[in-house]
């Protein structure tokens, strides 16, 4: 038997059905803070991300699909987007339409990382990117974004940290204090940690190692390195938080584990993912666009990792997103009858199930349970002659008749967001 690759996953129904509520509600709250989506190729130049999210980051020094193509050209397929993201934003001239550009996604991502419950090879991610701001207001919103959307998508629990990294120029001089910090424990340093210590000490700070968490314990804050304006940033993006009352953290060890991140940095977690607990991160890039050939441009966003989501809201939603029908007819007759009153509450809106499999009431009644629907319609020869329908709510048990004028009517009513 050919089998999927391992890190990767098929959506079956029902869980497709809950992926779609899922991505309903983030186009949704996305539209109603005026995000609009922006849609970019499942493979880039592996420049762009070399250069983006830095070579020495786990991501691309490990993690990336890449391969020569026919012609000699390196490709890769995408492992995060805010890379292609900024590349499209400079490749369309897009702030010549408006200075400020609020895009959003909703995609699948590619990472050689080592399969785990919340881990995968391919995984799927919605994010926004917003470029041309550099006040501290868009930071606030930004981040409240993403806390309002998983809150709305239903997860409780939810935990978010955030830091400052500062400008280029603090980060230089944190990068200094870092190195002479750990230069006396240069021999405990692992061979990746060493060659970081080199090139990019900062990532040092990543690590998963216990025996380099310790001894970074009492490394210096990067709080320490930053210049006033940069301080001044952060204690008003800290200000417009506690105004939009999302409650939050200040974690000075936060620098996440992409290089482009300038400034505020920010991660929401849940405890129920363990391990892998992340639910979400992001933060500003300032200096990305212009290292990427384009103008000068302030950025910030952030991504949120979909299957971890799911695996969160799975139970909580399973039984309140099908406000569906169970259309049972009984007889001949009757499935006539139940035909022709499924198709009118289709084209209401409505998802009706119908079983062409003419199987007992009892199983019907078993698979309306199974698919996690709400109402059932039974209709055999006694409905018919009465001229009313019986109309039962799975979830409480009551059941009530309902005559076959209104019977759609009443449905509908039931449903209205249908
Ligand atoms: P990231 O922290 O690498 O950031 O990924 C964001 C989220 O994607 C994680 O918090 C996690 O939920 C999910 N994720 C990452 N890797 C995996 C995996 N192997 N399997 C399942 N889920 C995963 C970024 O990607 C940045 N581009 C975010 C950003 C946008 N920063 C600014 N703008």
């Amino acid at each position: 038997m050919i089998r999927s690759i391992k890190g990767t996953h098929d959506i079956l129904p029902v869980e497709s059905a809950l992926w779609q509520a899922v991505e309903k509600n983030v186009r949704n709250i996305m539209g109603r803070y005026g995000y609009s989506e922006i849609r970019t190729p499942a493979f880039e130049g592996t420049e762009l991300f070399k250069r983006a999210v830095g070579e020495d980051t786990d991501i691309v020094s490990k993690e990336m699909y890449t391969w020569t193509d026919q012609s000699g050209t390196s490709l890769t397929l995408k492992p995060e987007l805010t890379a292609p993201v900024v590349r499209a934003f400079i490749q369309h001239n897009l702030s010549r339409l408006n200075p400020l550009q609020k895009l959003y996604y909703i995609d699948a991502l590619f990472r050689r990382e080592r399969p785990q419950k919340g881990r995968f090879r391919q995984f799927h991610q919605f994010g926004v990117e917003v470029f041309g701001a550099e006040n501290p207001e868009i930071d606030a919103e930004v981040i409240s974004l993403a806390f309002n959307i998983l809150k709305e998508l239903g997860l409780g629990n939810l935990k978010l940290i955030i830091n400052s990294i500062g400008s280029k120029d603090c980060r230089n001089k944190y990068r200094n204090s870092i190195r002479d910090f750990l230069k006396p424990y240069f021999k405990e340093l692992s061979e990746t940690s060493q060659k970081r210590f080199h090139n990019n000490p900062l990532r040092i700070l990543d690590t998963k190692i216990p025996r380099e968490i310790e001894i970074l314990q009492n490394a210096p804050s990067i709080t320490n390195s930053l210049s006033q304006i940069d301080n001044d940033h952060f204690s008003k993006v800290c200000e417009y938080l506690e105004i939009l009352k999302i409650p939050f953290k200040v974690d000075d060890k936060l620098v996440r584990g992409l290089d482009y991140y300038s400034r505020t940095t920010f991660e929401i977690t849940s405890d129920i993912l363990g391990a892998q607990n992340a639910l979400c991160g992001g933060g500003r890039y300032d200096d990305l666009v212009e290292n990427l050939g384009g103008k000068s441009t302030p950025g910030i966003g952030f991504a949120a990792g979909l299957e971890r989501i799911i695996m969160v809201l799975d139970e909580e939603l399973k039984s309140e997103i099908s406000p569906a029908v169970y259309m049972v007819g009984l007889g001949s007759q009757a499935i006539a009858k139940t035909m022709e009153l499924t198709q009118v509450l289709r084209n209401r809106g409505l998802t009706v199930h119908f079983d062409p499999l003419r199987r007992s009431l009892k199983s019907q009644l078993r698979e309306a349970d199974r698919l996690g629907v709400k109402i059932a319609v039974i209709v055999g020869d006694q409905e018919l002659n009465t001229g009313k329908a019986l109309v039962k709510d799975l979830t409480s048990g009551s059941q009530q008749e309902i005559s076959f004028e209104v019977v759609v009517e009443n449905l509908v009513e039931l449903f209205p967001e249908s």
